[in-house]
């Protein structure tokens, strides 16, 4: 469903993303934006302003974990869905993590990368990691019952 362009856009950009600084950014934001997501994160410590959540290591930690498996998708763009059979399982039986969570990470991430890579995130590159990022919140969906 990748177009070879697409591909493109996507695993050049990956190669220059420095896993644990945008993944770490990307978490921290989701807990800042989206203060509700934290009540997942209960055992990570102190988490009651943007500053704390910027400098939790386990924040980092967790980021930095996270982007990495996201990472597996980039590797596996004609085979997401199965990439994140087991994933999906977890956040849904084990996490209880509501979906719609993984959507709100994503467009997070769409909007760390523009702050990471300025003008050369160009519309083309942000239409094929957008299009990515809702792949991915879609598998991670499918195993919900
Ligand atoms: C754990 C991936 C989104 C909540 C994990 C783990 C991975 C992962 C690889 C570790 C699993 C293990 O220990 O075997 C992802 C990916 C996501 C995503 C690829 C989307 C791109 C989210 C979101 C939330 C969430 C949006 C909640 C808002 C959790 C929680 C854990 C976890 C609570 C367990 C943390 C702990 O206590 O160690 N996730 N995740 N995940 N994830 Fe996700």
């Amino acid at each position: 469903e990748f177009t070879p362009d697409e591909k493109h856009h996507i695993v050049s950009l990956w190669s220059k993303v420095n896993v644990e600084e945008v993944g770490s950014e990307a978490l921290a934001r989701l807990l800042i934006v989206y203060p509700w997501t934290q009540r997942f994160f209960s055992t990570f410590g102190n988490l009651s302003s943007a500053n704390a959540i910027l400098h939790n290591p386990k924040v980092h930690a967790h980021g930095k974990k996270v982007l990495t498996s996201f990472g597996d998708a980039v590797k596996n763009l004609d085979n997401i869905k199965a990439t994140f059979a087991h994933l999906s399982e977890l956040h849904c039986d084990k996490l209880h993590v509501d979906p719609e969570n993984f959507k709100l990470l994503g467009n997070i991430l769409v909007i760390v990368l523009a702050t990471h890579f300025g003008k050369d995130f160009t519309p083309a590159s942000q239409a094929a990691w957008q299009k990515l990022v809702s792949s991915v919140a879609h598998a991670l969906s499918l195993k919900y019952h």
